[in-house]
Order: C-alpha cells, then structure tokens, then sequence
C-alpha cells in the first residue's frame, strides 16, 4: 500500500483529494497535516476534521502553520473556495475527533523517522509545513519514499499562473517555502497547472458522480457549486480543475503523466513573486543561485480522460 502523509489546506478539490484518495484500496492515509491557505488555519482544521470524521478517515488530523514564514498572508479567495473553505456547505457535525494541536512540522519529522523510506508526503497546500519540518530535521530528506507538490507551473500548456500572470495559488502563498522545499534533496515531483488546468470534470460528470457516487459523490456535488461557477465566469469552461486530485492521482498512477527533470526555484519578491523556474536543458550559469539545486521532476504532460475517469470511477 502507498503510505501517504497529506499536508493540506481544505479547501473544495483538497476535500476531492481526500476523498479519492479514501476510496482507493491500495492507499493507507498516514495523516493529514493542515495549514492556512484556502481559509485561515482555524478553518482548514476544522474541514479536515469534518472530512475525517464524516467519511471514517482513520488517520490523525494535526494542526499546522497559520502564516507562511516571510511574506504576508494574502487573503483567503472566498470567491473559490467559500468563507468556510469548503463552498459554505453546512458543516456541523456531533462529536468531533480530537484536533492533534501539532505543530505539523513536528510530527511530520517524527512520522518520517519513524517510517524510513516509507512514506509519500503529499502536499497539496503552502509549502510553510514542509520547509519547516526540513529546518528542524534536513536528514528527512533522505528518508522518504517521494514528495508529490500541487503547485507552480512552467507554461508548457500556456498557463503559467492562477493568481497573477505567473503564479500559482500554493507557490504565491509562501514562496520561501516553496523555493526550500523544491531546492532541498529529496525526490520531489511538481504537479503544477501545466497538468492540472487540463484536468477539467464537466458539470454533466459532476452531476453523473453526486447521482451515482453515494454520500461522498453528493457531498462533492453540494461543496463545489461556487467552484464551478467561479470557473465558469473566470475561464469560460462546463465543470472546475481537479489540481488536488491530479496530484493525488499522481502517486498511485503516475504512468498516466509525463515527466521532466530540472532544478525548480521559487521567485519570492516583486511582481513575479510565487512565479517558479527552470532554466532550459543544456545551459550552464555563472556560479550562483542554482548552484547545488537538486534536479527535481515535474509534470509536462496528462491523459486528462484516464485521470478524470479514474477519479470518477474511484468515487
Ligand atoms: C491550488 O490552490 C488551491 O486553491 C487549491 O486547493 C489547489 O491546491 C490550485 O492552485
Ligand atoms: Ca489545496
């Protein structure tokens, strides 16, 4: 079984993550770590418990980092995700688990170290968890299985940002987190908008899934209504982006993507901030910034149908 450490920011597709990843036999979810993103921190726990607890997620739910670790936190996008991250769907629940108070980059070391080489961290939120767990501990590098990222892109498919011309929602939010975690040594895999943009569920699929998909297929449906409607008025399209999903479908298949190796760094100041980069095959630098950077892998290429039939027919 893939053992898999979710670090998230809950979030509508995050919840879709979660989800799939749920109903897929051969995934154990180890934890889930949470951090302030879609919504504040408060809210992006609180989500994760409900998810846990509504659909019988085993897995501990721990607290992470309420602020990305240099720049400000930028607003939460209410226009896509909801004041309550999860598209304002009424989300009271009796008896709620235990929050496990964290902080997440604590117990992310000491899940890595009592798993050696065991474990995928998928992160599908702001790096801030991840590079602060490699600050208190860089010899987890060496010890996972992989690190998969929801984040970036390079403009293979023309898109090269969703929060300004070219930055990603994760990279914009705590851009010195993701330029440590890119640059660190361990074998990341990028899973940015070049692959996710592509991944489009239509609203007809959508509807197919809350019919025919039992009480996660509907819950889907009910939390997603803005989602869609925000692609609808933004990008013109029938149905919304499964970026989470696509990176979690990364893990368990990821012979239906297309990959490239290069070094990844993150821009974190002035209007390119959040922007990530990689230099062309072949070309060498004067000593400096991408001295030492680790050739990290990234998604070029999707079959959108087969992943948004696997996510579909998972459900
Ligand atoms: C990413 O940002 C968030 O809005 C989504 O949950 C996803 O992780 C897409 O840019
Ligand atoms: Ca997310």
């Amino acid at each position: 079984k893939h053992q898999i450490l979710i670090d998230t920011d809950p979030g509508v597709d995050d919840a879709m993550a979660l989800l799939f990843l749920r109903a897929l036999p051969t995934v154990r979810i180890a934890a889930i770590t949470t951090v302030f993103g879609n919504a504040d921190i408060g809210t992006t726990t609180h989500n994760a418990c409900y998810l846990a607890e509504r659909f019988a997620i085993e897995a501990p739910v721990i607290a992470g980092a309420a602020q990305p670790l240099y720049v400000d936190r930028s607003a939460a996008p209410v226009h896509v995700h909801g004041r309550n991250g999860l598209g304002d769907a009424d989300l009271r629940l009796e008896g709620r688990r235990a929050i496990d108070p964290g902080p997440a980059h604590e117990r992310i070391v000491e899940l890595i170290r009592a798993r050696p080489h065991e474990l995928t961290i998928l992160a599908i939120g702001p790096l801030t968890n991840l590079a602060l767990a490699l600050r208190l501990d860089p010899g987890i590098a060496s010890l996972v299985s992989q690190v998969v990222v929801m984040g970036g892109a390079f403009g293979w498919n023309g898109r090269r940002g969703n929060v300004s011309p070219v930055a990603e929602a994760n990279m914009r939010h705590d851009p010195h987190a993701a330029d440590e975690v890119l640059a660190a040594s361990w074998p990341v895999t990028m899973v940015g908008l070049d692959v996710t943009s592509r991944c489009v569920f239509t609203t007809e699929e959508a509807c197919r899934l809350a019919a025919q998909g039992g009480e996660a297929g509907q819950f889907l449906w009910d939390i997603s209504r803005g989602y869609e409607a925000m692609y609808r008025t933004h990008d013109g399209v029938e149905g919304f982006c499964l970026h989470d999903v696509a990176a979690a479908a990364y893990v368990i298949a990821p012979e239906i993507f297309a990959t490239s190796r290069g070094p990844i760094r993150v821009v974190t100041e002035g209007i390119a901030i959040g922007q990530t980069i990689q230099p062309a095959p072949g070309h060498s630098f004067p000593a400096g910034a991408w001295d030492h950077v680790p050739a990290q892998r990234a998604c070029k290429d999707v079959d959108a149908p087969r992943l948004l039939g696997l996510y579909a027919d998972t459900l």
